[in-house]
Parts: structure tokens; sequence; C-alpha cells
């Protein structure tokens, strides 16, 4: 049976939850059987990563990768890892999703890193590293289809610039497949979403044809926005550059695939050779490059670090440890401020 995931990050029964759950209708028409569960985050508990590193180092050796960070997060985790399919639904907070959207992405995505845990896995067959690499449970990995809906108030795209791109970065790590990534912008003069039919439309057509991409291949599913259309960045459809200092190379910031930039009659071409598409940041050989690139760290940080051991220990103590000494600590009078500062 079918699991459908509806995420929403706005507030109680506002747009963000219209919308989701106007998706979710649309997915059950799709699939009259399938399960279908609805999380609105906004009262939930989901604290920042505190870039502990217990997961990973947990992961390494020999056990599971849990966070562990105690709060409604784990919650959350478990029902995404139920699902199948999800339809993710977040306002935007100065141009960007709203924060606790990423906390949720740095404490869930990079944990379900396919390419590192299976190099871990790996690691774990041939004895490099303890543990038995049946224990870690596959099914977490396997490719979920997502969707995803930026909402904002605004009329202009340029005050919801990084909304649809940064919903983006949820998905990738685990290589889901992307359905739809939708800007439900001008809420601010629509008033309802009840009030455009078009939207409403759309949030169904979007639901509908993301439970039916589970399971799919990648190249079987077409990228579906009938509102803003493909996109530039072939891969990942989103519409921001990286543009080179020098040149006319360009960088996809989302999904680091690059590309070469002219302009033709008039108009901004970008050339993307097809060679980057499977080295982009949502495939198996994209997140590896990162893999490889992160092992290399230690070997490449730990000699220096060693060599300038003496160094480094008497900067560290005199200049950062003693800082509160040297310039100033906050005290608790000046932590305590007052509302009207
Ligand atoms: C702190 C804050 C910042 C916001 N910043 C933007 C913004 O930069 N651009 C925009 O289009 N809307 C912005 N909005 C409007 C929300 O995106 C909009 O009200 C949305 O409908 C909220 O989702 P909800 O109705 O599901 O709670 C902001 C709202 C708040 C509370």
């Amino acid at each position: 049976m079918l699991h459908v995931l509806g995420l929403s990050f706005g507030k109680k029964n506002a747009n963000c939850d219209i919308l989701c759950k106007e998706a979710l209708y649309g997915a059950r028409e799709a699939f009259p059987d399938a399960e279908i569960k609805f999380i609105n985050t906004q009262r939930l508990k989901i604290d920042r990563c505190i870039g502990c590193g217990a997961c990973s180092g947990a992961l390494e050796h020999g056990k599971d990768n849990k966070c562990v960070v105690k709060d409604d997060f784990q919650m959350v985790e478990n029902w995404i890892r139920w699902a199948d399919s999800i339809i993710l639904v977040a306002p935007v907070y100065v141009l960007q999703p709203v924060g606790q959207f990423k906390n949720l992405v740095d404490r869930y995505s990079c944990r379900h890193d396919t390419s590192a845990i299976n190099w871990v896995l790996d690691k774990r067959r041939t004895g490099e590293m303890p543990g038995n690499p049946d224990d870690y449970p596959q099914e977490r990995l396997r490719v979920k289809s997502v969707s995803y809906v930026s909402v904002g108030g605004a009329t202009t795209e340029d005050w919801t610039s990084m909304g649809t791109c940064s919903l983006h970065l949820f998905g990738y790590p685990t290589m889901m497949n992307v359905v739809s990534n939708y800007n439900a912008n001008s809420m601010g003069t629509i008033g309802n979403p009840y009030l455009k039919d078009e939207l409403i439309d759309h949030m169904h057509e979007i639901g509908k044809r993301t439970a039916q991409a589970y399971g799919k291949d990648r190249s079987e599913i077409e990228y579906y926005n009938p509102k803003d259309g493909d996109g530039i960045c072939p891969v990942c459809h989103q519409r921001i550059l990286t543009i080179e200092r020098t040149g006319t190379n360009v960088t996809c910031p989302i999904c680091g695939t690059h590309g070469t930039l002219s302009i033709e009659d008039g108009q901004i071409k970008v050339n993307w050779p097809a060679s980057e598409f499977e080295r982009a940041r949502g495939t198996f050989k994209g997140l590896r490059e990162h893999t490889v690139e992160i092992q290399s760290f230690g070997s490449i940080c730990g000699p220096k670090i060693m060599a300038n051991k003496a160094m480094l220990d008497e900067k560290m103590d005199s200049r950062v440890k003693k800082f509160d000494e040297a310039i100033g600590a906050l005290t608790n009078e000046e932590a305590d401020i007052p509302w009207n500062v």
C-alpha cells in the first residue's frame, strides 16, 4: 500500500496547510487505497543540528546513526522514513523557507545521504569498519517521490527568490525524485487559496503525480510545473545561477550542474552538457564526489594540524579561550537586555 505524507510548515489551517491538504486529496483520488498522513510542524520542537558528529561517529562504529538531540524531530523523521511519496509545503520567511525547515534538513537529510551510508556499509562488508552491514535498514534509502510547494505573500518573485530552490535541499541527499517545485506566491493578494481555483487544481495534480511517481525510474518522471515551466537548470529546474568571476562558466548552486552561458538573439542561453546530468548533486555519482572529498579532509588537515600543534595550542589558549579576559565577556546583566533597548 502506498504511503503518502504531507508536511506543512505553515500556521495551522492557513495557506500551507490548505495547499498541502489539497495535494493530498489529489493523491487520494489517484490512489483510493493509499495510506495518507499529514503533519503540521508549527508547534513542534525541531531544534538545530548541533554539529556534534554523534550520528556519523555511531555509523562508523557499527551502530545506527541516530540523532542525539531529543525533541519532536524523531517523530517527524519516523514518518518521513515511512513515506513513499511526500508533499512538503513551507512558507517563505525573509526570502527563504522558514528556519524550522532548515533545521529539519540539517538533521534529516545529511544523515540519510545515500552515498555516505553506502560508503560505510561497504567498509563494514570489507571489514575496514566494525558492524554488520545488514543492520542498517536499507528501506530507509529507497527512492521516494517528492513535490515542494513554497508559499509566499509577495506578488513579485524577487521576494520569494530562495523559496523553491531551498526546498530542493530536503530530498537530494536521499536521491528523491522531484515531481514538482511550485512557487505559490501572491498569497497576500490572493487572500485564501480557495479563492483561486487554478491553484487548487495545480495542487491536486501535484499530489496525484507525486503519488504516481513512486517506484518509477527518474527518466520516466515528467517534471510538472504548470505555473513556471521547466526552469533553467535541466536537472533541478531552478532559475538561479552562480556566475564565475571570469569567462562564461555557470553552475546551478542547488544541484551543482555546470554549464556555459551565451547570448543568442538577445536571449540568455545556458548550454548544459549531458555529461553533467549524471553528476548532479541528487545522483549517486554527485553525492559520491562529496563523500570522497569529505573522507580526504582528515588526511589533508591531520598532518598540517599536528605539524603546527604547539603554535595552534598557544593561539587557541591565548586568543580564543582567553578572549573573554582580553576583550570582555557578556555579563549576566548584559545578557538580560531590557526589552526597549
Ligand atoms: C517573519 C515572516 C517573514 C515573511 N517573509 C516573506 C517574504 O520574504 N516573502 C514573502 O513572499 N512572504 C513572506 N512572508 C509571508 C508568508 O510567507 C505568508 O504569509 C504565508 O502565507 C505564510 O504561510 P501560512 O499562511 O501557511 O502560515 C513572511 C511572513 C512572516 C511571518
